[in-house]
């Protein structure tokens, strides 16, 4: 019997957990569940006989896809699908697929909550300011960015949108003013929330010439992945200006010094928690599942993301 692992080191919620194993057992298949997992030998060792796994930042190198050889198809449980090893996937012919769009409400309504804490004074009572009039850069307008424009414009933002995947017209048509260069964006926006995928060229793109071209009072906003992040700029920019806040989801490796040095200026979560809702686990985890199914069923490979 076909075998679904769902290996998820930070468990979905309960309600998607039965979603999920719903689908797979009306598809005639076995569910298999590894939550809460500390060690990689547990998901190698769980791995064995699975013939799809559904997992979410959870790593699946080489190592993993070696381990697993009746391994068919992973789905990545959200959009980016870094943690894949996608030239190992298609060297054992298995097919790793994502699941765009489904958790990115959650992600940029997280974007806010982080800016809202930050400007409230972490909530201590404390005069604070507003989102209301403010300048606001998506940097990329993909499914999260689209959400992030939407929430800006009913705090009163004007909202600026820089990508160069994306066609100008579908920003002007949400209300958003498509900027020509990530350095126009940065130049102009008092707000940048980060929306790029985290690829070789991207990674350690957000460097000291961008960041510096912020208006006064910048805040950079990473919701997306720490490795876009050049960390050296980062330290630089929170030392030469006093009101450069970051605030991020995600742990850069230099986050105690940052906490420790600029209080007040840097603000994460304790865990990457932006798609870390019932809503986004359900959408997300049910969508892998049902990809699942129709792959296993009917070859179906729409959401593809190796060659
Ligand atoms: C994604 O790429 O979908 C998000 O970063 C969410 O990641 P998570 O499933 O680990 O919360």
């Amino acid at each position: 019997m076909t075998k679904v692992l769902v290996a998820t080191e930070k468990p979905f919620a309960a309600l998607a957990v039965e979603g999920i194993r719903n689908i797979v057992q009306e598809a005639g298949f076995e569910f298999a569940l590894l939550e809460n997992y500390t060690d990689v030998s547990a998901l190698l060792n769980a791995v064995k006989d699975a013939d799809a796994l559904i997992v979410r930042s959870d790593i699946v190198s080489k190592e993993v896809v070696d381990a697993a050889p009746l391994l068919k198809i992973v789905v990545r449980a959200g959009a980016g699908y870094d943690n894949l090893d996608l030239a190992a996937c298609s060297a054992k012919g298995v097919v790793a697929m994502n699941t765009p769009g489904q958790n990115a409400n959650a992600v940029a309504e997280l974007a806010f909550g982080l800016m809202l804490f930050h400007l409230r004074k972490g909530f201590s009572g404390k005069s604070g300011t507003e989102l209301r009039g403010k300048t606001l850069g998506i940097h990329a307008y993909g499914n999260v960015g689209k959400f992030v424009a939407l929430i800006a414009k009913g705090f009163g933002m004007e909202v600026f949108g820089y990508d160069p995947f994306i066609p100008a017209e579908k920003m002007t048509e949400a209300g958003v003013i498509p900027l020509s260069s990530a350095e126009e964006l940065y130049g102009k926006c008092q707000y940048v929330s980060l929306h790029i995928p985290a690829t070789a060229d991207t990674k350690r793109s957000i460097n000291l010439e961008l960041l510096k071209r912020m208006p006064k009072g910048a805040t950079l906003v990473n919701t997306a992945r720490k490795e876009v992040i050049c960390e050296e700029s980062l330290l630089k920019m929170l030392e030469e200006r006093k009101d450069f806040s970051y605030l991020s989801d995600i742990e850069p490796d230099c986050k105690e010094q940052l906490l420790a040095s600029y209080p007040g200026r840097c603000v994460f979560t304790a865990k990457k928690m932006g798609a870390q809702t019932e809503e986004a686990n359900i959408n997300a985890g049910l969508a892998a599942a049902r990809q699942i199914a129709a792959f296993i069923k009917n070859g179906d490979k729409t959401f593809q993301v190796n060659p």
